[in-house]
């Protein structure tokens, strides 16, 4: 793989994903979205790992889609292209997918950590849709995970102007689930991801599932899913095995199954 770096830790159940193309601020380009998406296609059918950690380096997560390979096409250059549709596979994940931002996560990188489950940031992380800067708008996400994960006013702030944020605007927008330092934030990251791989996989599997229709359902189709994924529960090994754990005060032995 050229753009991307992967890292597999068995033992505590997480795969960590390094965008890599330094050189372009990790640029999105069409080929980085298609190992990455491959490689997230890959994971969430191996059963050794159980969560996914997606960051960049210290200095940039991602600073957008491509403009260099962008500038020069046609409006039926780019639906012939349509290189969303890579992203789509990123948001089937079943498993979850926790960033760790530090510096740039702009237009598409921006997009890109809405995408993931979770967001850690360090102090250093900025968070833009600066695309009405370059004539165009967001086109993976921006005007609708934005919208939901911070509200009306301030997704047309950021929209409308291309205000960057800060780490500390992003948490306290919700955006994001935590600031700290840079020099932690990966460490606090993968902490987050092994606290997630060390649950019952298929009680997580089916609350991501749950939690994500919650941007598609009403409010009560939503609760008669969320409802029927909490019967299904009931027909896994680790439910018997969660609830005689507590009650035999012990810890519990997951199988996944
Ligand atoms: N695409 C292609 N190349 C990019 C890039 C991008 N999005 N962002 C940075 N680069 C390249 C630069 O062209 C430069 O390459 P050269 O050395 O060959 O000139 C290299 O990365 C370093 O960038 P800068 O010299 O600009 O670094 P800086 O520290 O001065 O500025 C920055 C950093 C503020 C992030 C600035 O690079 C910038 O504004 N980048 C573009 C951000 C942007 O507009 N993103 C949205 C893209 S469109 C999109 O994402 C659509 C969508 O919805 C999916």
């Amino acid at each position: 793989m050229q753009y991307i770096k992967i890292e597999k830790q068995p033992q505590d159940g997480i795969g960590i994903i390094y965008l890599n193309r330094p050189e372009a601020l990790n640029a999105l380009n069409t080929e980085l979205m298609e190992e990455l998406s491959n490689q997230i296609v890959e994971w969430d059918y191996d059963s050794e790992i159980r969560c996914i950690v997606l960051t960049g380096s210290e200095k940039v997560f991602a600073a957008g889609a491509d403009i260099k390979q962008m500038a020069g096409k046609g409006a039926i250059d780019m639906l012939m292209i349509d290189q969303f549709t890579k992203w789509d596979k990123i948001k089937r994940c079943k498993k979850p997918i926790i960033a760790g931002v530090s510096g740039f996560a702009l237009g598409g990188g921006c997009e890109l950590v809405m995408h993931c489950d979770m967001v850690v940031a360090s102090e250093t992380a900025q968070f833009g849709q600066p695309e009405i800067k370059i004539g165009v708008m967001p086109g993976a996400g921006g005007t609708q995970r934005l919208t939901r994960a911070i509200g009306k006013v301030r997704a047309m702030e950021m929209v409308l102007t291309g205000r960057f944020i800060t780490a500390h605007e992003a948490l306290q927008y919700g955006l994001i689930n935590k600031v700290v330092p840079v020099e932690i934030y990966l460490q606090e990251t993968l902490k987050l991801a092994k606290q997630v791989a060390s649950m019952p996989p298929v009680a997580v599997r089916l609350a991501k599932e749950a939690v994500l229709k919650s941007f598609e359902m009403s409010l009560e189709e939503g609760l008669i899913f969320e409802r029927k994924n909490f019967y299904l529960l009931f027909a896994s090994e680790d439910q018997k095995e969660g609830m005689n754990a507590f009650i035999e005060k012990r810890q519990p032995n997951w199988k996944g199954k």
